[in-house]
């Protein structure tokens, strides 16, 4: 196991954050590099009892020993990126790709103030849809422009792949969901790439032959927030009454709840060539299963789910999260054979 890849099955706030790290504590990984789009995305991570948000760091952030990187694909808002290596103090351990898009004040008014955009879409406001226009027209500017950047630059996919190639264990957290990638989510209802596991590898500068592993996170049931088609939709009174209510990390937005959909967890792990699974949130439906960290005190009627997703998906499920920190995590990948 020397790179892993780490997608979202739904879409998106699946809890990758949470899983990543846990993988972050427990591997020990030289690099924890991020893919995806950009700071639209919103992971919360909780370690001995301190919550941390993020928007722009991998989640690996807790584990000292690790650097830190961004990939070339992905896009950064400068302001973002400075708050958070100030609070998180990794000014020596993190590095941007020279050649990562940047985000301006423009792109965030316009993704705010844009009918189509915030009206239709509902897009979370972080000026990404923009900023990305801005790539593909070939005018963006890039991390190389910014002076304030400078201490910060690198050539990631180099460093990426020479650790890969020394035997290194290394992590690609990817952002979003599966279901809101620009090619394969429910279109127009997505985000302004795609998210699935090759699109990060790309936005990291790896190609296909050097990934060993991609952990799909799934939650134990589903939400979305913004527009667009949820089967199974709850009542936001149903949500509520189930504890299945949450609030986004980025906008403050209610999110939207459904029961856990085996078909899209079916096609979620053939888009992603998904080689395990992992589930969060198990306590909200299984409360009597709240911090348990072995797989054999779980409940018979909680371990038919992870049976039922197993035959659903011909995946095997090797993490279950139990609980928000990090250490509240059931790892079954010794016992799967998964770990090397
Ligand atoms: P991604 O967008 O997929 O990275 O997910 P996320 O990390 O952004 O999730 P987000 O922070 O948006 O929301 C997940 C919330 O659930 C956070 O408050 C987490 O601390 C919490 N959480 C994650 N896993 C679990 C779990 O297994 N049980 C419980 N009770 N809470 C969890
Ligand atoms: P945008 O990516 O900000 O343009 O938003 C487009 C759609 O993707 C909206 O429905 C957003 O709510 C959704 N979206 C973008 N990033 C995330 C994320 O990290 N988690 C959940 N939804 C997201
Ligand atoms: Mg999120």
């Amino acid at each position: 196991m020397t790179c892993t890849v780490i997608v979202g099955g739904f879409f998106g706030d699946e809890g990758k954050g949470k899983i990543v790290s846990y993988l972050a504590i427990k591997d020990n990984p030289k690099i924890a590099v991020r893919g995806g789009v950009g700071p639209n995305a919103g992971h919360t991570v909780v370690f001995r009892q301190k919550e941390s948000k993020l928007r722009m760091l991998p989640s690996a952030v807790i584990n000292e020993e690790t650097k830190l990187m961004i990939g070339p694909g992905v896009l950064v808002d400068p302001n973002v990126f400075l708050k958070e290596v100030a609070e998180f103090n990794v000014k020596d351990r993190v590095t941007l790709d020279r050649q990562c898009s940047i985000i301006e004040g423009k792109h965030i008014e316009k993704d705010r103030l844009d009918a189509y955009l915030k009206g239709k879409i509902g897009t979370t406001g972080t000026g990404c849809g923009p900023a990305n226009v801005e790539r593909i027209m070939r005018t963006a500017k890039m991390g190389k422009d910014i002076p304030e950047l400078s201490l910060y630059l690198g050539d990631v996919p180099l460093l990426v792949n020479e650790a890969i190639s020394n035997g290194e264990v290394v992590h690609v957290e990817g952002t979003q969901g599966t279901y809101i990638s620009l090619y394969h989510g429910t279109y127009p209802f997505v985000t302004t790439k795609d998210v699935t596991a090759s699109a990060i590898c790309s936005d990291v500068g790896i190609g296909p032959k050097v990934v060993d592993e991609v952990i799909i996170v799934f939650k134990a049931y589903v939400t979305r927030v913004g527009a667009g088609e949820l089967p199974g939709e709850l009542t936001e009174q149903e949500a509520e009454r189930r504890g299945w209510l949450e609030r986004a990390t980025v906008t403050g937005r209610t999110r939207r709840s459904a029961p856990f959909n085996y078909e899209l967890a079916r096609r979620a792990v053939m888009l992603n060539s998904a080689t395990q699974i992992a589930v969060t949130k198990f306590d909200i439906l299984f409360p009597e299963t709240k911090n348990i960290r072995n797989f054999s005190e779980l409940t018979k009627e909680s371990k038919k789910m992870i049976d039922v997703i197993e035959a659903q998906t011909k995946a095997p499920v090797s993490i279950i999260s139990t609980g928000p920190d990090a250490e509240a995590t059931i790892d079954r990948r010794r016992e799967l054979g998964l770990l090397k």
